[in-house]
């Protein structure tokens, strides 16, 4: 596998203004330097709770977000500067999908529209050809050929994301940035469009981003993960790593989160999850500098790092 795209000590802050005179009195780190790289055809897990800064981070790879520091190489090319961006046509090449369908897919046009939006903005091609491609993108996403005229209030949540699957996948896009693309929906339906995604994938070769505040939801579509909290990434590692080898305590109280199903198994994991509870609250501290921040990572193999004070020495 090769790199597509590398995020380098990306950070993102947002001024808070305030006083008489509106001055940027503080800032919110909301993205503090984090490092990855996602590879051709792979997909990237970002994971952490509410507010952790994940879809900052989407955004800003997207370029719907201002970088305040770092790079972002993408095929080789710094497309940290929006100039780049354009003259490589990169807007093309990465495409997001969000959470709420209802709010991202305009309620006013037809499926065909939306859906060959992209088309008509990155290619020039003919009715007929639009239509042809529409139509095998909707077959893609499982969709009927006569989803084509109706409006997006017509269809459950779960068809509205396969329909921004699909439009996401119109551009062929290398990358999709996919942010909570199934939090809001039931768990049978959230299967199915991981399905979908996975589909489209396979079909495309293409990379994702996906991010989740779930470990549960993550765990089978991705090859690497990165766990977030307050802008910063506290560990990261292949999906084995993580799921086999947590180091980090937030990484474990996530994981400890993660609901179970199994009712045989659900006493044993109450009791991790209260030993993982425990452990928390007596070693916390031991896992972020006196102001709170996150250390830097260490390694702790190839593939795996955790954010640990000096490195794991004391
Ligand atoms: N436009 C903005 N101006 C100021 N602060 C912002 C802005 N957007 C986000 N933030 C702050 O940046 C931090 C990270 O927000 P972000 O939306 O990236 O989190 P998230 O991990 O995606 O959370 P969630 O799981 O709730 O979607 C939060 O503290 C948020 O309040
Ligand atoms: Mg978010």
């Amino acid at each position: 596998m090769s790199e597509l795209i590398t995020i380098k000590d990306l950070k993102v802050h947002y001024p808070i203004r305030s006083g008489f005179f509106n001055r940027v009195t503080d800032y919110v780190y909301a993205v503090d330097g984090v490092d990855f790289v996602i590879e051709k055809g792979s997909t990237y897990g970002l994971v952490g709770e509410s507010g952790s800064g994940k879809s900052t981070t989407g955004k800003a790879i997207v370029g719907l977000e201002k970088i305040s520091g770092g790079e972002i190489i993408y095929n080789g090319e710094n497309v940290t500067k929006a100039s780049v961006r354009r003259k490589i046509n990169y807007n093309k090449d990465i495409q997001m999908i969000f959470q709420d369908s209802m709010s991202s897919l305009n309620p006013k046009k037809r499926v065909i529209d939306i859906i060959a939006e992209p088309l008509r903005n990155f290619e020039r091609i003919s009715d007929q050809e639009e239509k042809k491609r529409v139509k095998e993108l909707l077959d893609i996403v499982g969709m009927p050929e006569d989803a084509l005229y109706k409006y997006p209030h017509e269809f459950s949540g779960g068809q509205r994301q396969r329909l921004g699957v699909a439009r996401a996948v119109a551009s062929s896009p290398k990358l999709i940035v996919a942010d909570e693309p199934v939090s809001a929906l039931d768990l049978s339906v959230q299967a199915q469009v991981l399905n979908f995604m996975k589909r489209v994938q396979q079909e495309f070769g293409l990379s994702f981003l996906f991010i989740s505040h779930d470990l549960g939801v993550v765990k089978h579509m991705c090859d690497n993960i990165a766990i977030m909290y307050k802008g910063r990434f506290v560990e990261i590692g292949t999906r084995e790593d993580i799921y086999t080898n947590p180091q980090h305590i937030y990484t474990k109280r996530l994981l400890s989160a993660i609901p179970h199903i199994d009712v045989a198994h659900r006493e044993e994991h109450k009791l991790l999850r209260r030993q993982v509870e425990a452990e928390y609250i007596a070693h916390q501290k031991d896992y972020y500098d006196e102001k709170g921040r996150v250390y830097d990572l260490s390694e702790l193999s190839a593939t795996h790092k955790v954010a640990v004070k000096n490195g794991g020495a004391n």
